[in-house]
């Protein structure tokens, strides 16, 4: 798969570049974020590492975008869909937004435009969703894109504070209703 410009309105979700490492260094300092997105960039290095896997999408299993500002191209969020599985036609979507541009919907709209490619473009059936059940800002996001929870996991997995945490799951499949307001 080669990576592409996916436009969403105001937003733009473009491949990530060599120079988004400052902007993702800076983000990645947001406590939440390093709690519920993951601790593991711990330098400037680590993010530089991560942004070149995140620009390769030649093994298919992934495609991530960096979620920018159309009109004067502030990166404003991170949006991935992963675990990509074309055999059984599912993958898994994640995201955040940088603190300053929270709540003003930079989430929903970059996982409505995310899945509104993904389910034709790659034949899936089913894009699922998790987030550990202390974060409910993503679970917001999770319904208002148009995903169903399915069900609590126990302890499913670990977070950027070292403790395995239980998770909703969310799903939502091709032939589910598209949200009403993206
Ligand atoms: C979760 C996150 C991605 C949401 O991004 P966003 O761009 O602000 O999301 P949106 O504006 O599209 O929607 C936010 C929704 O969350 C709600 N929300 C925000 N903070 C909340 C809180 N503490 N509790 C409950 N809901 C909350 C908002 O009210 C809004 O829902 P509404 O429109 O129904 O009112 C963002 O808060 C973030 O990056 N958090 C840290 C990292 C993270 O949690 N990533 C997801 C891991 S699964």
């Amino acid at each position: 798969m080669e990576p592409f410009e996916l436009p969403a309105g105001e937003l733009r979700l473009r491949p990530w570049q060599d120079d988004d490492g400052p902007a993702v260094w800076a983000a990645l300092q947001d406590p939440a974020i390093r709690l519920w997105n993951g601790a593991g960039s711990t330098s400037p290095e680590d993010v530089a590492a991560l942004l070149a896997r995140r620009a390769d999408w030649s093994a298919g299993g992934h495609a991530s975008f960096a979620v920018t500002d159309a009109a004067g191209g502030a990166l404003l969020g991170s949006i991935s869909l992963h675990s990509i599985d074309p055999v059984q036609g599912d993958a898994e979507i994640g995201y955040w937004t940088v603190p300053a541009d929270r709540g003003r919907g930079v989430a929903v709209r970059s996982v409505v435009a995310v899945c509104g490619w993904a389910f034709p473009a790659l034949a899936l059936d089913r894009i699922e969703l998790l987030h550990a059940v202390g974060n409910p800002a993503s679970g917001r996001v999770a319904a208002r894109a148009g995903f169903t929870c399915e069900g609590r996991l126990r302890r499913s997995y670990r977070y950027g504070d070292g403790v395995k945490h239980d998770e909703l799951l969310w799903s939502r499949l091709s032939d589910d209703p598209a949200p009403v307001a993206g």
